[in-house]
């Protein structure tokens, strides 16, 4: 057995993760994002279920010829079939394990399985050994496995034991144990169970109670040395245990838990990115580390406390998960702190009493927007002259037929009328076709997500767009829009257009010869 002091990461991303609805995944996104969770450091990749798909059998041996350092398991009934599969898609892995899982909870055992106690126990002990058989490094699970009966549950876990498996996983199925529960089965199970201590114990913490990660950790203190997670916390229902949360509990309060993971935890906001463009699931705001808000701080005494020391407001550094700095959201809860530390970062020197003039503005601009960004600043300290670019003047876009078309009518930064058309996949498509040949800039989008913001009579779509675009010194820059109104498509094309003024705007200012203006110190 490997160091006690650390916690194997055994990553199920690609199994029960990829399983829940809105996250599968073709063979080749699985390669990608095995490739991913190798450079993060997990242990043990997950790669599927192979007897249930062609699909996944390809994704096994695809991952198996190229990704080399992590165990690799996939899942298996308890039936040889299934065995059987497994273990011919895990051929040529370098580090093979087959995962077999049987339900071992009264309601299960007469529900789903209408299998007595004897008949749990015979098929543990069969399948086990049959797996044994044929690779040496076999973790079982027992389903359900803490709403089981604890003293069958132990016997369950002594059988498989016996019978060969080197990993238990004690699953919390349908995410319904306590942090207190759980540490305490695992305690007794480690203490009471016939050779429990030349195995790994292994929690697998579903998320239905919001307690998958609190519930790992409980597992954890009571003698789990293997934690199953998935990245961004995707998972059947609410989800698994997230691997950034784990990992970064274990790290931030390492004095505590004194464990650590062999996660390369600067790669987690990467990688929870990678898996959100795969899969096409953003993940909300305010989720920890990986969400856009974790690290960001928009009210006023926040602000002022992190301008003195980032330490008042933020336990951990950003740049330790991956996020290029902590952001300085400036909107209407801001100060004039943080306005003034901005604006002095974008090469202004106020003047006297000019801040006052400037904070009144910008007061006066969040009531019209929600976030003010540099671009903003920008245009207040040249006395809020509104930024030249293409406006929309009118837009009709049709879905009938073949193809969806779209007609526009924009006004360029000279006031001329501009008017185009294009023909698309769909009228998105076709909308951004024809502002592409309107504009002359063409984005590549990253991401572009529509949601409704307000409710009933007020409700309004807002769109948020975004690019990555080098500029002229070849460094990669993030463009964001937003769109606000009553039509998602109109407010996706006024999105659109946001990022297209500010890269135009961008362009002008550093190709060679542009002038600051004279505001700028
Ligand atoms: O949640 C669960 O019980 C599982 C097992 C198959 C390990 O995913
Ligand atoms: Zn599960």
């Amino acid at each position: 057995m490997t160091s006690p002091d650390i916690i194997r990461i055994f990553d199920t991303t690609l199994r029960d993760g990829e399983q829940s609805p809105g996250c599968s995944m073709s063979p080749q996104q699985k390669v990608v994002m095995a490739r991913a969770l190798d450079a993060l450091g997990v242990d043990i990749i997950e790669t599927g279920f192979p007897a249930s798909s062609e699909s996944d059998r390809d994704a096994t041996r695809l991952i198996a010829r190229e990704v080399r350092r992590p165990t690799l398991a996939v899942l298996s009934r308890c039936l040889p079939a299934d065995i059987e599969a497994s273990a011919r898609a895990l051929e040529g892995a370098a580090r093979p394990r087959l995962h077999v899982f049987l339900s071992t909870s009264p309601l299960h055992r007469e529900h789903k399985l209408r299998m007595g106690k004897d008949e749990v126990l015979e098929s543990i002990a069969r399948n086990v050994a049959h797996a044994r058989r044929l690779i040496d490094d076999v973790e079982f699970s027992a389903e359900d496995g803490t709403r089981t009966e604890e003293d069958f549950l132990a016997e369950s876990i002594a059988i498989a034991i016996a019978n060969g498996a080197t990993t238990i996983n004690v699953p919390d199925t349908l995410g319904y144990t306590t942090p207190d529960e759980i540490r305490g089965l695992f305690q007794r199970l480690i203490a009471d169970i016939p050779g429990a201590r030349d195995v790994v114990f292994s929690a697998h913490c579903h998320n239905d109670l919001g307690l998958a990660v609190a519930n790992s950790l409980a597992a954890i203190e009571g003698g789990a040395r293997q934690v199953e997670c998935t990245v961004n916390g995707i998972g059947e229902r609410a989800g698994n245990c997230a691997v950034e949360e784990l990992a970064m509990a274990l790290k931030v309060r390492n004095a505590y838990y004194a464990l650590d993971t062999r996660i390369d935890t600067r790669r987690l906001v990467p990688t929870s990115q990678l898996l959100t463009r795969l899969i096409g699931m953003p993940v909300q705001r305010n989720k920890a580390i990986v969400g856009d808000n974790a690290f960001a701080h928009e009210s006023g005494i926040h602000q002022h406390g992190m301008l003195r020391h980032r330490g008042t407001y933020e336990i951990m550094n950003p740049a330790d998960v991956g996020w290029p700095d902590s952001k300085m959201v400036l909107g209407r809860h801001s100060g004039r702190a943080a306005v003034g530390h901005r604006l002095r970062a974008l090469g202004y020197t106020l003047e006297d009493g000019q801040m006052d003039q400037v904070f009144e503005a910008f007061k006066a601009l969040c009531e019209q927007q929600r976030v003010v960004d540099d671009d903003d600043l920008e245009r207040l300290m040249n006395g809020g002259v509104p930024s030249q670019g293409f406006r929309l003047a009118s837009m009709t876009v049709s879905d009938r037929g073949q193809r969806a078309s779209a007609q526009i009518e924009l006004s360029d930064p000279d006031g001329r009328t501009i008017t185009e058309s294009a023909l698309g996949d769909g009228p998105v498509d076709a909308l951004f076709a024809a502002l592409a040949a309107a504009t002359g800039v063409d984005l590549s989008l990253e991401s572009y997500q529509v949601h409704s913001v307000g409710i009933g009579r007020d409700a309004r779509g807002e769109a948020n767009l975004s690019v990555r675009h080098e500029d002229a010194a070849g460094t990669s820059v993030a463009f964001k829009g937003t769109g606000t109104s009553r039509d998602i498509i109109e407010a996706s094309a006024l999105a659109w257009l946001d990022v297209a003024n500010r890269l135009l705007r961008r362009r002008a200012e550093t190709s060679p010869g542009a002038q600051r203006t004279a505001a700028h110190a």
